[in-house]
């Protein structure tokens, strides 16, 4: 039987794959034969979350570095790729939120957002490329949301990274498309992790999500994961410059 979704051999980094979605796809991607490199600022958490995924049969290492620290991830994608002969897919996952009504938000609060959620993905994107091109093979997997197409108040400069990452997404695909290296952006909907505790806390809310979400429920990590791998692998070559909601279908609903 043709395993359609293995990826043996790859070289895979997640940005943000400590916890939450990014260590779902992560463990996805292990999971599916990946090599995968874990990231996040703490470097005992990345070293604990390769050793678990070791420990169960897969391959992994760790890298950690704030993805917003441009020569740290200058120098960490240069890392894997020397160590592991090339770094053949990359994940922009690791992301951060900051809400309060727009008047409030200061230029640093603004400032910081673009440096996490989007100039990072650049950065990274620009230096994975390099060898993937290189190779004639890449994938790079944006992580947008459902705020790269809607809008929602207090939440300005998630929503403008979200959109921007969607539009850069686009860039990558058209640039590097013809040498093999294909990128695309999964959108999650609501899913209950760090990020939105505070959402998932709030009644209000929760019942906002559970009401406006066709599905009727906020979304599981590990939901993830199966677009994660298939994104990742020979078998999506021709998927390239997509953003891709997975939202329980919550951006195709009027309410
Ligand atoms: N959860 C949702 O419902 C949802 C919906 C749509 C989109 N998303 C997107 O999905 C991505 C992951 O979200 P999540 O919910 O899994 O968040 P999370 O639970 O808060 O996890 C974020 C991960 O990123 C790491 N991280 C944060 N800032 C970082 C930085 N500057 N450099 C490196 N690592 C960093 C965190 O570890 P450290 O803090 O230790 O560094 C952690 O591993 C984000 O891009 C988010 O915008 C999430």
């Amino acid at each position: 039987m043709r395993d359609r979704f293995a990826i043996p051999g790859r070289t895979a980094l997640v940005t943000g794959s400590s916890r939450g979605l990014g260590w779902a796809i992560a463990r996805g991607l292990a999971e599916s034969g990946a090599h995968v490199v874990i990231n996040s600022r703490d470097a005992g958490a990345c070293a604990e979350r390769a050793a678990e995924l070791e420990a169960a049969g897969h391959q992994a290492s760790a890298a950690a570095f704030d993805a917003a620290d441009f020569d740290a991830a200058k120098a960490a994608v240069a890392e894997i790729a020397g160590r592991r002969d090339g770094l053949d897919v990359l994940v922009n996952n690791a992301g951060m939120v900051h809400r309060q009504p727009l008047l409030e938000w200061s230029d640093a609060d603004w400032l910081r957002m673009m440096d996490v959620n989007l100039n990072a993905c650049f950065v990274l994107a620009r230096e994975a490329a390099r060898g993937m091109v290189d190779r004639g093979w890449g994938r790079i997997i944006n992580v947008g949301s459902v705020l790269s197409f809607v809008a929602r108040p207090t939440i300005p400069g998630y929503v403008a990274t979200k959109h921007g990452l969607a539009g850069l997404t686009k860039a990558l695909a058209t640039e590097f498309g013809p040498k093999g290296v294909t990128a695309n952006a999964i959108c999650p909907g609501y899913f209950a992790t760090e990020l939105n505790v505070a959402l998932k806390n709030d009644a209000a809310f929760n019942a906002l999500v559970t009401s406006r979400t066709p599905v009727g429920r906020w979304g599981e990590p590990d939901e993830l994961a199966g677009l994660a791998i298939y994104l990742a692998s020979n078998d999506a070559a021709y998927m390239n410059g997509a953003i891709i909601p997975i939202d329980g279908g919550i951006v195709a609903a009027m309410y």
